[in-house]
């Protein structure tokens, strides 16, 4: 199974958060893509079984 996660940070707690779940992921056998938001434009999302979105608040917002 192939997942893609994408993240946005502000002061990389997300990208920690997202990182770990990646590793824990590849250590069971799966085929993981971490993606910054801000990389993670024109992508085909047919290659992917599943897809993870990660965010953090930031004054009642959700990070882009
Ligand atoms: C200036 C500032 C504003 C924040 N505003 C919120 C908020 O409105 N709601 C919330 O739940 N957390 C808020 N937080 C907590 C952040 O979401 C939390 O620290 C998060 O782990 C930051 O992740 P990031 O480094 O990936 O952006 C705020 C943190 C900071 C520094």
């Amino acid at each position: 199974m192939k997942t893609l996660i994408v993240y946005a940070t502000t002061d990389g707690q997300t990208h920690k958060i997202a990182r770990f779940f990646a590793d824990y992921l590849i250590e069971n056998d799966h085929s993981v893509e971490l993606l910054c938001a801000a990389d993670a434009t024109l992508l085909d999302l047919r290659r992917y079984d599943r897809v993870v979105l990660a965010g953090s608040l930031h004054a009642g917002g959700l990070s882009e």
